[in-house]
């Protein structure tokens, strides 16, 4: 399914049922007090990468949490996962490869009421609006998504916070979208990143987004 959405340098792994692979000690210490739903996304999303990253050639290794939450990956490696109910995705690439990577997977349903609110700005609101109703595709969702996609794909990149209101993203039905960056983020290097191309899709009642770009925009 998500393959549809990646360029081929990406390697993936998915799975809709939980798996109950072996966790490293560094992991397991990680879950001592966590409930079993963060167990098991944690845990199968995990084994999901690992699997990815033995498509790129790199054995398993511990796959922590760093700064804010973003995954630690083995050296050259960029790498995003996602979990929702039903639903477990990783991505991984090289990174002279693939320069920003970040995956986001939600229930296909409408935002619940006032969220919207939250996260769309008035330009996004008037772009959703204007989409096509035939199709049944809840956008609103779509935007959280791509918005979640944005944000880890920019952090492991900038290692900075980005709010809902500072990128303005349009969708279009193609199952493409584009992300206006409208803070200063910047790359090691010194580059800006000004704005993503993502992709998303809607299937099996789950909206899929990635962004897997080469060059730092
Ligand atoms: C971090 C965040 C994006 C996670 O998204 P989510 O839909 O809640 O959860 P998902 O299951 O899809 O993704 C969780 C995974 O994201 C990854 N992640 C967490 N923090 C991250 C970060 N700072 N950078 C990159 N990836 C991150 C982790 O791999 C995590 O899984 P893990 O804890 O098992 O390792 C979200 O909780 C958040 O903080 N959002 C606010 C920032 C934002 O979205 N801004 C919008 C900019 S337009």
């Amino acid at each position: 399914m998500i393959e549809r959405i990646l360029p081929p340098a990406v390697r993936w792994s998915h799975s809709f049922d939980d798996r109950d692979d072996p966790l490293f000690p560094e992991e397991l210490a990680l879950l001592e007090r966590a409930v079993e739903k963060r167990r098991a996304e944690f845990t199968t999303v995990r084994a999901c990468a690992r699997d990815a990253l033995a498509a790129l050639g790199h054995p398993p290794a511990p796959l922590l949490p760093g700064q804010r939450g973003a995954p630690v990956w083995p050296r050259g490696v960029v790498g995003s996962m996602t979990h929702c109910a039903g639903y477990r995705a990783a991505v991984v690439a090289r990174g002279d490869e693939i320069a920003l990577l970040g995956i986001d997977a939600e229930p296909h349903a409408a935002l619940p009421e006032g969220v919207l609110d939250t996260i769309a700005r008035p330009e996004e609101r008037t772009s959703l609006d204007a989409l096509p109703t035939t199709g049944g595709i809840a956008w609103d969702r779509l935007l959280f998504s791509a918005k979640e996609s944005v944000y880890k794909a920019w952090f492991p990149v900038t290692r900075s916070w980005l709010d809902f209101d500072e990128a303005s993203i349009v969708i279009a039905p193609d199952g493409t979208f584009t992300a206006r960056i409208l803070v200063p983020g910047f790359a090691p290097s010194g580059e800006r990143l000004s704005g993503f191309h993502g992709r998303w899709l809607v299937d099996r009642g789950l909206v899929v987004t990635c962004i897997a770009m080469a060059d730092i925009p």
